[in-house]
């Protein structure tokens, strides 16, 4: 089994100015993440940690899936009742990831202050030995 790793890190306070633009949000966010996100008394720092997610997750895949014609809002965040975040896929990306040898992933998020944050683990068929 191969293990990839990807993370990022968003500024929150200029983030929050990227979320003042309707088109970016809806361009970015998948509607579950919105959902989750709005009646929170943060809601900047949720969402930030999501976009790091999406940025994070493509690094772990390595390919450049944003270059290739994936979108942002493929790729979002859902929340089990405990809270514990799980990156979801679209039926297209689900696809390419399959022919890759995507075999699973798992997702962390941290948000404080100014800063938010996200680590993705993916794994693959075969070995990098
Ligand atoms: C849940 C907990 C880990 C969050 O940590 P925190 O330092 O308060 O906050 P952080 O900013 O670092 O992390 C917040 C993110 O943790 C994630 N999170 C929440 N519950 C989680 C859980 N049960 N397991 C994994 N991640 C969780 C969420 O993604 C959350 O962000 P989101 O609401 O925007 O999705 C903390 O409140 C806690 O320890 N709670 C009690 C014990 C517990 O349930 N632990 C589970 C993890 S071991």
């Amino acid at each position: 089994m191969i293990i990839n790793i990807g993370c990022d890190l968003v500024n929150i306070v200029r983030f929050k100015k990227s979320l003042q633009n309707k088109k970016f949000t809806d361009r970015i966010f998948h509607q579950t993440e919105i959902d989750y996100c709005k009646p929170k008394k943060d809601e900047a720092s949720s969402l930030a940690a999501r976009f790091a997610a999406k940025e994070a997750f493509a690094k772990a895949l390595g390919s450049g899936i944003f270059a290739q014609g994936i979108g942002f809002s493929e790729i979002w965040i859902e929340n089990a009742p405990n809270g514990k975040p799980t990156v979801r896929v679209s039926k297209k990306l689900e696809t390419q990831l399959d022919s890759q040898g995507v075999t699973g992933w798992d997702v962390s998020l941290s948000h404080h202050v100014d800063y938010a944050m996200a680590t993705v683990v993916m794994y693959s068929k075969g070995s990098n030995k």
